[in-house]
């Protein structure tokens, strides 16, 4: 039988969008029909986002876009201006994310892995799989204990996932940064770009917050906790605090909802009509026939008074395919160049609320 090194050998490698100018591909598909055009339409919202330097924006990932070879395009978002606020799942930001910044990757799995026939086999050697992409689930596993080590070092209290995120970045800072060449979690800190996972336990982080608190409440002792109400209330101060915002969404999911909804908590919180998403752009293979959230169009999105219908697009696409043709677009069409970084992450450290 053969063994976990012959099926860990290529690993994935990040797309680069600075590498490859787009514009001329992109400016030409408005003029085609379907996807090609709704993606160009897209690509102009996004860079007309960028050039409102009174917009403040806000990048939505779900899915498994980092261990896909998208995390790069993220990391060069945050690096030239070109976002303010992240909202993704932790699968993302932790499994994926962190653990590549820990000196792990992930691989290419042959396309006769994609049946699942093989999977009892990936199952003996400890391969976990995503789609056609290969983890070393014992590398994995240091993962998860990287993320209890954080949370036994941290103060015992309630934190914000922003908060617990900077912790992250932290971690990586003192351990002399991360092992790889791009890492979000460590650029987005560098940055004062706040970075929430609403459902933070839902990902590797759950597994270090369990043995965590399981081993502090044996002890008698106060523990870390995840305050989801916190980061709810901290997403909307943003948006109190920038009146104009866009929405760029890949997936669907939680940060989909979660961003959309603080224009209805600035309602609350202010008493009185919080502007909508001025911008919005959602990427998506979810099937709008089912009625739920990811699928739900951006129109839709207006019933509830979440999102402006000036600006929205759908773009019905597999990620990697849209993302980078799309970011890419708008960081050669330099507009973020007018844009300074809005640093929204020491914003939310100082304790003077917005209302
Ligand atoms: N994805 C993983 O491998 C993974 C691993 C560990 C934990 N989790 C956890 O599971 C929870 C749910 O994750 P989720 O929101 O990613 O769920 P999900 O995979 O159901 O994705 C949500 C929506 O985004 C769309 N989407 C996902 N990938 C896409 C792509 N490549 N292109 C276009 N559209 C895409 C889907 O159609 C779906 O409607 C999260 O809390 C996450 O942390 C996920």
């Amino acid at each position: 039988m053969a063994n976990k090194k012959d099926y860990l050998k290529r690993a994935i490698q990040h797309i680069d969008i600075t590498k490859q100018n787009v514009v001329p591909l992109v400016d030409a598909m408005q003029h085609m029909a379907f996807s090609a055009r709704d993606l160009h339409r897209a690509a102009d919202i996004y860079d007309r986002m960028l050039r409102d330097t009174g917009c403040g924006v806000i990048l939505c990932l779900a899915g498994s876009l980092v261990s896909a070879g998208l995390k790069k395009v993220f990391v060069d978002m945050i690096r030239n201006n070109m976002v303010d606020a992240i909202v993704s799942t932790g699968a993302n930001i932790i499994d994926q994310d962190f653990f590549e910044a820990l000196g792990f990757k992930h691989y290419i799995a042959e396309d006769e892995f994609k049946s699942g026939t093989r999977d009892g086999e990936l199952r003996e050697l400890m391969i976990d799989r995503i789609y056609d992409t290969f983890i070393d689930e014992e590398e994995l596993r240091v993962c998860d204990e990287v993320t209890q080590k954080i949370f036994d070092e941290m103060e015992p209290r309630p934190y914000s996932s922003r908060e617990a995120l900077r912790e992250f970045g932290a971690y990586l800072e003192k351990n002399g940064g991360p092992k790889t060449a791009d890492s979000i979690i460590y650029e987005a800190y560098k940055r004062d770009v706040p970075i929430f996972v609403p459902a933070f336990s839902d990902c590797s982080a759950g597994f270090g917050i369990v043995a965590h608190q399981h081993a502090r409440i044996g002890q008698n002792r106060p523990y870390v906790s995840f305050d989801s109400g916190r980061d709810f209330y901290e997403l909307t101060q943003l948006k109190l605090k920038s009146k104009d915002t866009g929405l760029l969404m890949i997936g669907g999911g939680v940060p989909k909802n979660f961003a959309q909804d603080i224009v209805v908590a600035a309602e609350i919180l202010t008493e009185d009509d919080a502007p909508m998403h001025k911008y919005a752009v959602q990427v998506t293979v979810a099937d709008v026939r089912d009625g739920a959230l990811s699928s739900s169009t951006l129109k839709e999105a207006s019933s509830w008074g979440k999102v402006d219908t000036v600006y929205e697009q759908m773009v019905f696409s597999e990620a990697t395919l849209a993302v980078p043709l799309i970011v890419g677009y708008a960081y050669h069409k330099n507009g973020w160049k007018s844009r300074t970084g809005r640093k929204w992450a020491s914003l939310l450290e100082q304790p003077a609320a917005v209302a």
